[in-house]
């Protein structure tokens, strides 16, 4: 399915390192480190359908000193008085690791690691700040669904200087707690969203073609009429 969409480069949204100068873990690296590199592309709104948008991202190869390659992290708008949108990913090819954090406040009360491989889905659910932890250089691509009123806000993450954990190179992957945030809960690590036992009748390779079945995504658009399926998550 990649080889057809025929992704190019120059049509993508780039974030360069000088984009993740605030949240890059390894200061000495970043002093020296060339702040052009690019480290991931964005293809966004290769199909919209029903107040919906799809999006690719390709990571860069490398890595970002002793961290691991990541997005930025960002939280969503909100669809209504208390829920922001929620987001569903899928990684198309190589491998991640979705770091997902809920806070009170400013107080974290939850922080969760989703590692995922080709095929894999992710729901962020909402009022869950995210990031993604890229394991396969320039292999990566992963794929979501969000409602197209949806802004992104990458302002908190950056205030902490990342997320509350940083990934750092190692196998296992080390985590290092951010002491910019106060209480740090431990890491949760789940499995990859199992849609199906959710009720959700999407097939492991249909993601793309969904605008033709665009109610099975309601739950993105509209996350306040769903919310038996947030409370069955985690
Ligand atoms: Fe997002």
């Amino acid at each position: 399915m990649l080889k057809d969409l025929n992704l190019k480069k120059e049509k993508a949204d780039v974030r360069r390192l000088k984009d993740l100068a605030a949240v890059v873990y390894d200061r000495q690296w970043y002093a020296v480190a060339d702040k052009e590199m690019p480290l991931y592309w964005m293809w966004r709104g290769l199909k919209e359908a029903d107040g919906l948008r799809y999006d690719i991202l390709q990571f860069a190869e490398g890595s970002l000193g002793q961290e691991l390659p990541k997005t930025a992290g960002h939280k969503h708008s909100l669809a209504d008085d208390d829920l922001s949108y929620p987001e569903l990913y899928q990684v198309l090819a190589g491998e991640v690791i979705y770091l997902l954090q809920r806070k009170t406040g400013t107080n974290l009360e939850k922080v969760v690691a989703m590692p995922c491989q080709a095929g894999d889905f992710c729901l962020v659910p909402p009022n869950f700040e995210h990031i993604t932890i890229n394991l396969a250089g320039e292999k990566t691509f992963m794929a979501n669904w969000t409602a197209s009123a949806n802004r992104p806000d990458y302002s908190d993450v950056k205030l902490k200087h990342g997320g509350a954990y940083f990934g750092l190179k190692g196998s296992p992957v080390s985590w290092e707690k951010n002491s910019n945030y106060g209480e740090v809960p431990p890491l949760q690590f789940l499995p990859p969203t199992d849609l199906a036992a959710l009720g959700i009748d999407i097939k492991k390779d249909a993601l793309y073609n969904l605008e033709h079945h665009a109610a099975v995504l309601n739950f993105i658009k509209e996350p306040q009429n769903h919310n038996d399926l947030w409370a069955s998550l985690f």
